[in-house]
C-alpha cells in the first residue's frame, strides 16, 4: 500500500494542506504545535473510522470551520489507483470511494490499511481492555472474511438480549441467548486462530523492541470461563446478576489479549517505556502479519519516534522497518538521533506556517 497524497482542510490548525509520500522513509519535521501529528491523524481518522486522539466533535475541525475533509490517493500491491475522502462535521459524515458514495465508513477502513505508533500507543499494554480487543479486531477484520459478519451477529444479539434483560426477561430471550452463544463460540475460535497467527511475528519482533523480556506468551482471555463452561452454559449461569445490572456480563465483548513476558514483570510492573517498546512490538506484528496473509504491508506511521524511544531502540526500529520495505512517515521535531546512516529517508518535509514543504532536498 502506497500512499501518494494526502489532502486536509479545516482539520486542527491547517486550513488546507497537503503531502504527497514517496515509497519508503518519509520524515516529516517541524517544531511543536506546528501539525506534524495531525498529518498522521488525519490518515489515521480514514483507515481506523476514528482518531487516536478523541472524537471528531472534541477538536479536529478547525475552529471556525463547520466540517474538516481528508481526501487520499494510494496504490494497491497490484498498481491500482484508489480514492477516498471523508468530509465530518463532528455530528453527521459523508464519504467516497473510488467514485462512489460509501453507505458505512468500515468501506473506507477494509480498503486503507494504516498502522499508527503514537505517544498514546502505551495504552495497548496499560490500558483496558476496550483497547486491546479494538487492536484484535481491527487485525482479524483485515485478514477474516468471517469476522465482520460474525461480529455483527453477535453484536446484534448482544444488543436484544442486554434490551430484554432491561425489560425483565420474557419468551423470546433464550432464542437471542442462543444466537449469542452461536456467534460468540465462532468469534472466539477466530480470535483464538488470530492469535496463534500473530504468535510468530511477535516473537520475531520482540527481541528487536524489548530485548529485556526474552520472550513473550501470548493468549487470549475469552470474555468467559470457556475451559470450564460453554458459552450458553455462562449466559445462563450469568442471567440473574445480568438482569440485576442490565446488561450482559460475560461473553467475547469482555474479552482481552493476555501477555506474560519471560524476564519481565506483568503490565503493571513495565516502566513507561518498556510498555510503549511493547505496544510497538504488538502493533510491528500486527502489520507483520496482515501482510503475510495479504501480500503488502500497510503504511506505517511512527508519530515522534525520537521522543518515544531511546537512541538504541530507534536504531533498532528504524533498521527493522527498512527491512520491511513498507512506506512510512516518521514525525519528529528534528531527524531522530538514532537514525542509522544507512536508513536514508525517500523524502522530508517541513511543517510550518500550517503548511507541508517538500519533499526537500536531503541533506547529508
Ligand atoms: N480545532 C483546532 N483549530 C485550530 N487549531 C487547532 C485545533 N486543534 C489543534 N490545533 C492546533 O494545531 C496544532 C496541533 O498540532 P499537532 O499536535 O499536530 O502538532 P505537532 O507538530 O505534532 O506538535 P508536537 O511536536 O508538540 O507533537 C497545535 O498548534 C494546536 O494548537
Ligand atoms: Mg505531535
Amino acid at each position: 500500500m502506497l500512499i501518494r497524497q494526502l489532502q486536509l482542510e479545516g482539520f486542527r490548525r491547517f486550513d488546507a494542506a497537503q503531502l504527497s509520500p514517496l515509497p519508503g522513509f518519509n520524515l516529516v519535521t517541524g517544531d511543536n504545535g506546528s501539525g506534524k501529528t495531525t498529518l498522521l491523524e488525519a490518515l489515521h481518522l480514514l483507515a481506523h473510522a476514528r482518531s487516536f486522539r478523541g472524537r471528531v466533535r472534541d477538536g479536529l475541525i478547525r475552529q471556525g470551520s463547520e466540517a474538516l475533509q481528508v481526501y487520499v490517493e494510494w496504490e494497491d500491491a497490484q498498481g491500482a489507483t484508489h480514492r477516498a475522502g471523508l468530509r465530518h462535521t463532528g455530528s453527521a459524515w459523508q464519504a467516497r470511494l473510488d467514485g462512489q458514495d460509501v453507505a458505512q465508513l468500515g468501506q473506507l477502513c477494509a480498503a486503507l490499511a494504516v498502522v499508527t505508533f503514537e505517544p498514546g500507543s502505551h495504552a495497548l499494554v496499560e490500558g483496558s481492555g476496550e483497547v486491546r480487543r479494538r487492536y484484535l479486531d481491527w487485525g482479524m477484520f483485515h485478514v477474516e472474511q468471517r469476522f465482520l459478519p460474525l461480529w455483527r451477529r453477535y453484536a446484534r444479539a448482544l444488543k436484544q438480549r442486554n434490551s430484554l434483560l432491561r425489560q425483565g426477561g420474557g419468551p423470546a430471550l433464550e432464542a437471542w441467548e442462543y444466537e449469542l452463544a452461536q456467534a460468540g463460540e465462532a468469534l472466539t475460535d477466530l480470535r483464538d486462530a488470530y492469535i496463534e497467527g500473530l504468535r510468530p511475528h511477535l516473537q520475531d519482533m520482540l527481541p528487536r523492541m524489548l530485548p529485556a523480556a526474552e520472550s513473550i506468551e501470548l493468549g487470549l482471555h475469552p470474555g468467559w470461563r470457556r475451559q470450564e463452561m460453554s458459552l450458553a452454559d455462562a449466559l445462563l449461569l450469568a442471567r440473574e446478576r445480568d438482569q440485576a445490572l442490565g446488561h450482559t456480563t460475560v461473553g467475547p465483548h469482555r474479552a482481552d489479549l493476555r501477555f506474560t513476558l519471560q524476564a519481565l514483570p506483568g503490565r503493571a510492573g513495565l516502566s513507561r517505556g518498556q510498555a510503549k517498546q511493547l505496544a510497538l512490538a504488538l502493533l510491528m506484528a500486527q502489520a507483520a502479519h496482515l501482510a503475510e496473509c495479504r501480500g503488502e504491508w500497510p503504511v506505517l506511521q511512527l508519530d515522534d519516534l525520537g521522543s518515544e524511544l531511546d537512541r538504541q531502540h530507534q536504531r533498532r526500529v528504524l533498521e527493522m522497518l527498512a527491512e520491511t520495505g513498507a512506506q512510512v512517515l516518521v514525525t519528529g521535531t528534528e531527524r531522530p538521533s538514532g537514525w542509522p546512516v544507512d536508513v536514508i529517508p525517500a523524502a522530508v518535509f517541513h511543517v510550518e506556517h500550517a503548511q507541508v514543504l517538500g519533499p526537500l532536498p536531503l541533506e547529508e
